[in-house]
């Protein structure tokens, strides 16, 4: 079996990003035939700066291997350096319904954040679906926001299929229980993204300790003083309850039972030594691998295997639809 994930080097990443995707890669790599790459192509759909984007993009793969991604049993890659992403997301393109892409409720909030966006906005998911069906992915661990882009892969795979015969493998989205949405510290009700005008209300990955703290300290919650899980009534601290459990292991219901008696201030206290200590050893190790010329060893070694991949699987839909001699 077999697992995919991709995330944007677009700016510092986020404690959403680590608990949606990251962590759980970390925990599927031992069971699992494990891709992870760093999805540079999807960046470019909103503008970037050429330099920020470079050191994002070797930045995201020490991330990946600080969290923990043992470089034997990932295969990691960049996608811009294997081009059959860009020719598949073509041929799956023109087998795609205009229509389909439009009502993507991603495509829908970014497009009204961006003036004169791009056309790849609009076709982002389906270069995210080339990234899925060429490696025949089983499974495709991520954060609620993209489960709508893994069904969206779903139905183009099988509608291909029943056009062209059994090309591509029909993948499903591998989302956390309880880290399927982290939100922002400020904004509750809001996920928690790179892109959000109030940095106090993200955690970044390399924040500092002092800044960890200053954050979770000053989330936003409500006044009942009562450590209870509601999303609906109560975001702020069901949010805070949310991290603890995804970064302990532990259930819900313990957690709550186990905070019943703290006030607020505790229970925030609590939250942010766990963020601390679960993310000043990344940053440490971070910070030793990040100017490692392992780093270069690494991807060459991911492009060499998945370019070998992803041709024979693209041929196969290039063939059958008739193109070329
Ligand atoms: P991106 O870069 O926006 O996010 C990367 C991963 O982090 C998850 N995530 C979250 N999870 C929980 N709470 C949050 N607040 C939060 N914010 C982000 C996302 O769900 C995602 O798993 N289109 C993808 C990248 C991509 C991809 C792929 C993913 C490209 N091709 C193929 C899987 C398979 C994206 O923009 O993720």
């Amino acid at each position: 079996m077999r697992i995919l994930t991709g995330l944007q080097p677009s700016g510092g990443l986020t404690l959403g990003n680590y608990i949606g995707a990251i962590k759980q890669m970390v925990k599927y790599q031992d069971e699992y035939e494990s891709f992870i790459f760093v999805a540079d192509l999807h960046a470019i759909t909103v503008p970037q700066n050429p330099e920020e984007l470079r050191r994002n993009i070797k930045s995201l793969i020490a991330i990946y291997l600080a969290s923990g991604l043992d470089k034997d049993k990932n295969t990691i890659f960049i996608q811009s350096e294997n081009i059959y992403h860009s020719n598949m997301s073509w041929l799956l393109e023109c087998l795609t319904p205009y229509g389909e892409l439009g009502r993507m409720t991603q495509f829908k909030d970014k497009s009204l954040k961006h003036q004169n966006f791009g056309a790849g906005l609009l076709t982002y998911p389906v270069l995210m679906a080339s990234d899925i069906l060429l490696y025949d992915a089983d499974f495709v661990p991520t954060g609620v926001d993209q489960k709508q882009h893994v069904e969206l892969a779903r139905n183009i795979a099988e509608r291909v299929n029943k056009k062209y015969g059994d090309i591509f493998k029909l993948p499903e989205p591998l989302i956390p229980k309880d880290g399927a949405k982290i939100c922002d510290l400020q904004d509750p009700t809001k996920k928690m993204s790179k892109s959000s005008e109030n940095p106090k209300g993200v955690i970044y990955l390399l924040d500092t300790e002092d800044v960890i703290r200053k954050k979770i300290m000053s989330a936003v919650t409500d006044s009942d003083n009562e450590i209870k899980y509601d999303p609906d009534t109560k975001p702020g601290i069901s949010n805070l309850i949310n991290i603890y459990t995804s970064l302990s292991g532990m259930k819900v219901e313990e957690v709550v039972f186990k905070f019943k008696d703290s006030n607020y201030g505790t229970f925030k206290r609590i939250v942010a030594d766990l963020v601390v200590e679960t993310l000043i050893p990344i940053q440490k190790r971070y910070q030793e691998i990040i100017n490692s010329p392992e780093l270069d060893k690494i991807l060459d070694a991911g492009r060499d295997k998945t370019l070998e991949i992803a041709r024979r699987k693209y041929l196969e839909l290039k063939d059958r639809m008739g193109l070329g001699r």
